[in-house]
């Protein structure tokens, strides 16, 4: 403790996700072993009743199907209590119309988290933004409960989620295809393949002998269709 603010190490990409037990809106749950076999992301927001955070769940929700599709659920976080969050979602559904979306349910778990434990352990409590609402965390896990990317946001900016899905997509297919993908990547742009380990195969790359193209020895890329990457990741 330093004076009246907690602190604690935040985790990191590679770390196993902390686990805690919580009550939601959709019932108690266990992190992250709940979630085993899914990628999931656990996402705080400031606080229920605001407006930002309010386009934002309705934003979520809306593309819900498209993260679950993808082997990705959902679970939402801020230091109000139940009761407040059951409130919020409720006003949403029957009374928020915004950017064509309307009568949006919210059936991803949302955690209450009154005592700021689960926001403390995952260092969601940023006291120079604010020290009694979490900032915009985003914590991608992968199947095995490892943490794989973490973005934060501060109260005043809402997330893209186009952007969180095409992060999660990229994550995938970097796995799925042993490669990684280059900037502002698309599925169905080119992908890169891994640097050249020796001088042999660094030749050939350069001497096109494979089917890639290189702009030097350590930078070369390959065709993936989107196709082959949606059947590969996606649930049937
Ligand atoms: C909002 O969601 O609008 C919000 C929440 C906390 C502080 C500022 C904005």
């Amino acid at each position: 403790m330093e004076g009246n603010v907690q602190t604690t190490a935040m985790p990191r990409i590679g770390d196993k996700a902390p686990e805690f037990k919580a009550i939601t809106t959709q019932g108690n749950i266990n992190f992250p072993s709940d979630y085993s076999g899914s990628w999931v992301i656990l996402f705080s927001h400031p606080a229920d009743f605001t407006p930002v955070c309010t386009s934002e769940f309705m934003t979520f929700a809306t593309l819900e199907k498209k993260f679950n599709e993808a082997n990705c659920k959902l679970v939402g976080l801020s230091v109000d209590g139940l009761y407040s969050h059951i409130a919020w979602l409720r006003t949403i559904k029957e009374k928020i119309e915004y950017k064509g979306m309307k009568n949006v349910e919210v059936t991803f778990p949302l955690i209450e988290d009154i005592t700021m434990e689960v926001a403390h352990k995952y260092g969601m409590i940023q006291p120079g933004e604010a020290s009694t609402k979490a900032v915009r965390a985003v914590f991608f896990i992968d199947p095995k409960g490892t943490i794989r990317a973490i973005i934060y946001y501060p109260l005043s900016l809402g997330r893209n989620f186009e952007e969180l899905y095409r992060a999660l997509i990229a994550m995938q297919t970097a796995d799925a295809f042993s490669v990684a993908t280059p900037a502002d990547w698309q599925p169905g742009d080119d992908v890169i393949v891994p640097t050249a380990g020796s001088c042999g195969v660094a030749k050939e790359r350069m001497e096109n002998k494979v089917d890639m193209h290189c702009y030097d020895w350590f930078f070369c890329t390959k065709k993936l269709d989107k196709e082959k990457i949606f059947s590969t990741i996606l649930n049937k």
